[in-house]
């Protein structure tokens, strides 16, 4: 049976994103939402009077310069009125940690390359592709011959978040866990354009590819390279299938009740997996980030959670072999996405957990530290347009050694929201106070007209209503294990500062943000699960040419071009290093490392750079000095199509493009 419920071209996409993304990576990944309406009506014109009448867009650069005049046409960077005061940023501490991994920067390459580039004196190689047959008795990646029971059996497509854990306490064994975030059908079957539509079997295929994959890598020593076990008993597939126990204060409660499921607490499968974490007791957190554009449902949102949460239209054609995916017949089938998703890869028959004391939204990901106290807290950004920042601080506290104790801390806490206030610009930085502002404290809502059920279900709705601050896209948050720091990557945001829209602030600087910015949080007394903080930017990205960019105190000659921060990670020394999707620069999307603490702060230096079309993700600086990234979507350009690939990445003889993990190592 065919059907035309999920278009199979991309005719229907006049829209041109905003940078270099690929419309049809628009399309596949989050239902092309950017050529929606900005889904926080916070913004109203009242809200965004204040805003602008607080900070203009010309307030805010003329303070920049320090001139305070009108008619200020292009901003100044921070750092130029810091260097003219003769002032180095007394945020950077005095040590230099310098660094873990010592190489001399790429160039960036050109944005229609198909190549993977890494520094002299490095090399890399594919340790698993899309297909890949991992569970016991799953066949050889065939794209002629995909079954949805095979690929159920394989590596998943379009891997995002990507870790390598210990195993067994052998050097020479790992666990690598990556998140399979979403499927682009025109690169996996042949002739998809010249289709009426998907066949059921090639629906059945796309739950199975996305999700989440467990596998087992080995070495033969500590210089050889890592390659996957093929049917390791640790080895397992996370579709949108898998049976999941809803946890937390919304589980059962009515507004995850579904004919399915009229107890609320099993739920089928996880999707739109995009960055995640993981927790000091080994297991793996994994944020559902785009999961309104699944769902059949009706074009005019039926209500304010609806439209707050972007849902409206197609989905994906899911709805044809399972009821649920249309909202007509399942309208609470949503509520039930939008989590964070744990995970044990240690033991495969485990059953993962939704967690919904972490609250509901595109969850980009979650990482955790440990307060001073033991409590676990997960920081966690919505990427959205005009969205949040969020906290979670578990009730319990963590015991060292008692994993059955710790695994259940993320099932019950405090939820947080944050506010930046900025300082104004006349020091010449961005940079101010913030609050991490209730909306569950002590198991009650601080929400008024709230319940707790609806702070953990409409958790957008909850944090508009106390004021938390719209941020540029915020993806990755993550603290520094070295300085305590910690890290908000914010992509970018085109719409910031233009007619009707949310003005700039201190904190999103810049109007029409097209290459993002970062965000360094220092907690009240290095707390994690403090309430006060402090924040300023380390950096604003883009060309280190362009004078609204902020690279620190640094030689603007030696920084490397960055754009759309995504994905971050730190090394053992606690040198940041940010992956990017979706570079507005003309160049591929790469892996950077950023200095933020010492005398070179704010340096940026490219380490390597994905094919054309690609995003990089997952980013692991392993201890022994190994990287690893997630190759995702390689060759995701317009007119690609398996029979006109833009992209062979890995190169290893199929001719097909493979989203891929891939490891670098000196040689
Ligand atoms: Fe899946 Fe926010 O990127
Ligand atoms: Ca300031
Ligand atoms: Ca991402
Ligand atoms: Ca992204």
């Amino acid at each position: 049976m065919t059907t035309d419920a999920c278009h199979p071209t991309l005719e229907l996409l006049p829209y041109a994103p905003a940078g270099r993304r690929s419309p049809m990576t628009c399309h596949y990944r989050c239902a092309t939402s950017c050529a929606k309406p900005v889904a926080n009506p916070t913004a109203t014109p009242t809200f965004r009077d204040v805003v602008r009448s607080a900070v203009s867009r010309r307030g805010v650069l003329a303070g920049l310069v320090g001139l305070g005049v009108a008619g200020v046409a292009t901003a100044q960077a921070p750092q130029a009125v810091a260097a003219g005061r003769g002032g180095r940023n007394p945020l950077a501490a005095a040590f230099d940690p310098g660094h873990q991994i010592d190489f001399s920067p790429i160039a960036p390459v050109p944005g229609d390359a198909d190549s993977f580039d890494v520094p002299a004196g490095f090399a890399w190689s594919t340790v698993i592709s899309w297909g890949d047959p991992i569970v016991a008795g799953a066949p050889e990646f065939d794209v002629d011959a995909q079954t949805p029971e095979a690929q159920a059996g394989q590596f998943g497509y379009n891997n995002d978040y990507t870790d390598v854990l210990p195993l067994a306490g052998d050097p020479n064994r790992a666990l690598l866990v990556c998140n399979n975030e979403y499927t682009n059908e025109e690169l996996m079957f042949r002739g998809w354009a010249e289709q009426d539509g998907p066949t059921d079997d090639q629906l059945r295929i796309a739950m199975a590819a996305q999700g989440m994959s467990v596998v087992e890598l080995r070495r033969a020593g500590a210089d050889a390279p890592w390659a996957y076990v093929r049917g390791s008993e640790y080895n397992r597939r996370i579709t949108a299938t898998t049976p999941m126990e809803l946890t937390g204060r919304a589980a059962g409660s009515r507004l995850v009740r579904t004919g399915g499921d009229p107890k609320g607490r099993t739920v089928l499968g996880t999707f739109g997996n995009c960055a995640g974490g993981t927790t000091p007791w080994g297991t793996v957190l994994s944020g559902e980030e785009n999961f309104n554009g699944y769902f059949r449902a009706p074009e005019e949102p039926v209500d304010d959670a609806a439209a707050r949460y972007g849902m409206g239209g197609e989905g994906r054609g899911w709805d044809v072999v399972d009821g649920r995916f249309d909202v007509a017949q399942e309208p609470q089938e949503p509520n039930r996405f939008g989590y964070v998703v744990e995970l044990d890869p240690y033991d495969p028959s485990s059953t993962p957990r939704k967690h919904t004391a972490l609250g509901r939204l595109k969850h980009e990901g979650a990482t955790i530290s440990l307060a001073a106290d033991g409590r676990a807290v997960a920081y966690m950004g919505d990427d959205e347009r005009f969205d949040y920042v969020y906290k979670f601080v578990s009730r319990r506290s963590y015991r060292e050694g008692d994993r059955k104790h710790n695994m259940r801390l993320l099932e019950d806490g405090d939820l947080y929201v944050a506010v930046f206030t900025g300082d104004g610009t006349e020091d010449g930085r961005y940079d101010g106070t913030g609050r991490w502002v209730p909306l569950l404290t002590g198991g009650a809502s601080r929400v008024p007209g709230f319940s707790v059920e609806q702070v953990l279900v409409q958790t957008r709705l909850a944090a508009d209503a106390v004021g938390a601050t719209p941020m540029d896209r915020p993806e990755d948050v993550q603290r520094n294990p070295v300085n305590g720091r910690v890290y908000v990557a914010c992509t970018n945001n085109t719409r910031r500062g233009t007619p009707d829209e949310v003005a700039v602030d201190e904190a999103n600087p810049r109007p029409e943000n097209k290459d993002g910015h970062v965000v360094e949080i220092t907690e009240d007394r290095d707390d994690a699960a403090a309430t006060r903080f402090r924040w300023n930017l380390v950096l604003v990205c883009g060309d280190p040419a362009e004078e609204t960019t902020y690279f620190g105190d640094v030689d603007r000659s030696l920084v490397s071009p960055i754009s759309c921060p995504d994905n971050v990670a730190f090394d053992a020394v606690g040198n940041l290093w940010i992956s990017t999707d979706g570079n507005t620069l003309g160049a591929n999307d790469g892996l950077y490392e950023v200095a933020v603490d010492g005398p070179q702060r704010g340096l940026v230096r490219q380490f390597l750079s994905v094919p054309a079309g690609a995003e990089t993700c997952g980013p692991v600086i392993a201890a022994d000095g190994t990287v690893f990234v997630a190759v995702q979507h390689p060759g995701e350009l317009e007119g690609a199509s398996v029979d006109t690939p833009k992209s062979t990445f890995p190169y290893d003889g199929t001719g097909q493009p493979r989203p891929s993990v891939v490891q670098v190592h000196r040689v």
